[in-house]
């Protein structure tokens, strides 16, 4: 069952994340990627951080994330049941700048416990996850296990300049 979390991060952390994001789009550059929803993404490297997926119009790329925030998925997970150490944070960003914007129901193929947060938007992009619809606000998330859970979002057209921030934090199973 997926859990709603208000709330989860403080205003330094955000801010922190922020600047991490900000460095890693000025000083990286973007590789096309055609993804299948679920499907592994392509390794990185170091000239070359951030995926853009125009299929999805979404770019995306590992981040660091303060040690506050890796405790604060632990704890999610192990009251669900996980005990296991945090394992990844990814940056995605959805906007027309990027493509059309669409994620149609699936499961991922790597079973992780994971955290949808969603860190900043402009406009409200629903999660759907076996079948119920969560309207995420800014500072909230939504754990769960997408290997073993159905999840998308309702279909949207982004209109140029809406966008939706969101980071997934990974706890791997
Ligand atoms: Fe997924």
């Amino acid at each position: 069952m997926e859990q709603h979390i208000k709330s989860l991060l403080s205003q330094e952390e955000i801010d922190l994340i922020n600047i991490e994001i900000n460095n890693i789009k000025e000083s990286s550059k973007i590789s096309i990627w055609h993804e299948n929803p679920g499907e592994k993404r392509p390794e990185v490297t170091e000239t070359h951080k951030i995926i853009q997926n125009t299929h999805v119009g979404k770019i995306m790329f590992d981040i660091n994330v303060p040690d506050s925030v890796k405790i604060k998925i632990q704890n999610i997970a192990s009251e669900n049941g996980f005990i296991l150490p945090f394992h990844r944070a990814a940056y995605a960003e959805y906007s027309a700048e990027w493509g059309a914007p669409e994620l149609v129901d699936h499961l991922d193929s790597a079973d992780i416990f994971m955290v949808d947060y969603q860190l900043s938007s402009n406009t409200n992009w629903g999660l759907v996850i076996d079948g119920n619809l969560h309207d995420l606000k800014d500072n909230e998330g939504i754990a769960f296990r997408p290997k073993k859970q159905m999840h998308g979002r309702p279909e949207k057209v982004f209109k140029d300049g809406e966008y939706v921030q969101m980071l997934f934090l990974e706890v791997l199973i």
